[in-house]
């Protein structure tokens, strides 16, 4: 992975510069990376939308934005040098003509032109033939694009197509927002930077791991867009399944993109279908019904503003994974993600495998297994659950549970964790695609989703009820249950 700090400056373009994802994520993040002194002097900002604006117009918005989200006061010093950057160019996408407009205010012999399509799938090709109508793209032009690539292999294969008429896979950055997060990041440090854990790491160890990425928010206003996604495909199919690969690939031969992607895709190739035969044993669909979340009462899926009430969308999936190969063979992966849960937390445990031969049975039937535990969100850091003697001179040895705890916050002193979004666009716009989506992995996690989601739709039952507030339906329970385990919770 290329770590200079310098990097050839960007014009960074961002089409749907009004929109959402802009308001609320990226200026915050270029603020964030401006303050940290981490966007090159000459990199310059173009700012795309259709409304009719000027600079100073869209930089009030910017600025409000901005603030609304820091929870710091702005600095005006930063963004001072922030506004100087932008400028606001208003383009009707639809319109190739408009595209022109670009060429006055981008410099290609002195810039890299990074293009942030901050904006539905459905448009990109607009995008694609605007660009290369108005002769905007060279070799160096990149493209960086956002989930959901598609709802289903045949969607995502289209957009791959309308992007790769024009772009070249190694100039198409496909963001997943997890992969900019620290510890998934930590992951990589963690099992190959530590001989205990790249000896310790398959079935011979491990008994099996858990991932849980929980959220005590609901759709957020986004019916429209949730109702036909559902937490499969919303979050599994990218967030969860990318941080598996994390957990379950090959060493990489180095950390250059090429070497990490190869290492991804075969977890992904590996990963056992889920279909008719087998999905009611090993997924649980659920739905959050109106309930309690730190003492506020919310309302159920169905009651959410412009909901269908007849609505069977899951927004809580728990499942069972097993991966065929040499590694993880006997190991399974619980996997679960649900909105409306009790609180926002997503964490990794993987469980260790009981000891053979127990010598201090007398006092203890059973030793409780190793566990590590990595911890994501909303504080970062690493625990491992293990047993010591409790001091003491008489009688047997009494032992207990104990931690060693790795908090991110005490370890690094308080050192400013940064956002997933800084991170990648940092990385996009320093030209390092390692913590991006090849098309091949998209692909291949589509094919194994659409394949849950057909045997769903064969199912005559619904997705379970659960209470707003609690960690989702009985049956995710009964789900380890059958195989003797229990959720850790
Ligand atoms: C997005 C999903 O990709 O990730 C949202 O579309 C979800 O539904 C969000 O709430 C969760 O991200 P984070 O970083 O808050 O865990």
């Amino acid at each position: 992975m290329k770590s200079t700090k310098r990097y050839k400056p960007c014009d960074l373009i961002i089409f749907g510069a009004l929109g959402d994802l802009t308001k609320r994520k990226l200026l915050l993040s270029l603020y964030r990376l401006d303050s940290s002194n981490l966007l090159e002097p000459e990199t310059r900002i173009v700012a795309v939308d259709r409304v009719v604006q000027d600079t100073d117009g869209y930089l009030k918005i910017a600025q409000k934005s901005i603030s609304e989200f820091l929870p710091e006061p702005l600095d005006n010093e930063v963004w001072v040098r922030m506004s100087a950057r932008f400028t606001y160019v208003q383009i009707d996408i639809t319109d190739a003509e408009q595209f022109k407009k670009l060429t006055s205010v981008i410099d290609q012999k002195k810039r890299v032109m990074v293009n942030y399509l901050a904006i539905p799938p459905f448009l990109f090709n607009h995008i694609c033939s605007g660009l290369q109508k108005s002769k905007l793209i060279n070799k160096e032009t990149r493209i960086v694009i956002e989930k959901p690539i598609g709802h289903d292999l045949k969607s995502s294969r289209q957009i791959n197509d309308t992007v790769a008429a024009v772009f070249a896979e190694d100039q198409i950055y496909r963001i997943d927002h997890y992969l900019g997060k620290e510890t998934v990041l930590n992951l990589l440090a963690l099992r190959f930077a530590n001989s205990i854990f790249t000896t310790n790491w398959s079935h011979n160890t491990i008994d099996h791991i858990q991932i849980t990425v929980a959220e005590d928010i609901g759709i957020e206003g986004r019916w429209d867009y949730f109702d036909k996604s559902g937490q499969l495909r919303d979050m599994l199919q990218n967030h969860l399944l990318q941080i598996l690969t994390f957990i379950a690939m090959e060493p990489p031969v180095n950390l250059e993109a090429q070497s990490i992607h190869n290492e991804k895709i075969k977890v992904l190739q590996a990963l056992r279908p889920i279909a008719d035969y087998n999905v009611e044993k090993r997924t649980v669909r659920g739905q959050y019904t109106k309930g309690y979340i730190k003492g506020q009462f919310v309302p159920g899926y169905l009651e959410e503003e412009g909901a269908n009430t007849h609505s069977s969308t899951e927004s809580f999936v728990a499942m069972r994974i097993d991966i065929d190969n040499w590694r993880w063979a006997g190991v399974p992966f619980y996997l679960r993600t649900g909105k409306r849960m009790s609180y926002k937390r997503t964490e990794i445990v993987v469980y260790f495998k009981q000891l053979p031969h127990n010598i201090f049975k007398d006092s203890y039937r059973n030793l409780p297994p190793n566990k590590l535990i990595i911890h994501l969100q909303p504080k970062e850091g690493v625990e491992i659950e293990m047993l010591n003697k409790v001091p003491g001179i008489d009688g047997a040895i009494k032992l207990q549970q104990t931690k060693l705890d790795l908090s991110f916050s005490d370890t690094f002193n308080n050192q400013r964790v940064f956002g997933g979004y800084e991170r990648l666009l940092l990385e996009s716009m320093r030209g390092n695609s390692t913590l991006f989506i090849s098309r091949e992995e998209t692909e291949q996690a589509w094919t194994w989703v659409d394949s849950i989601q057909r045997a769903w739709a064969h199912l005559s039952d619904k997705p379970r009820s659960y209470t707003a507030g609690t960690w989702g339906p009985n049956a995710a329970d009964a789900l380890l249950a059958r195989d003797g385990r229990t959720w850790e919770d």
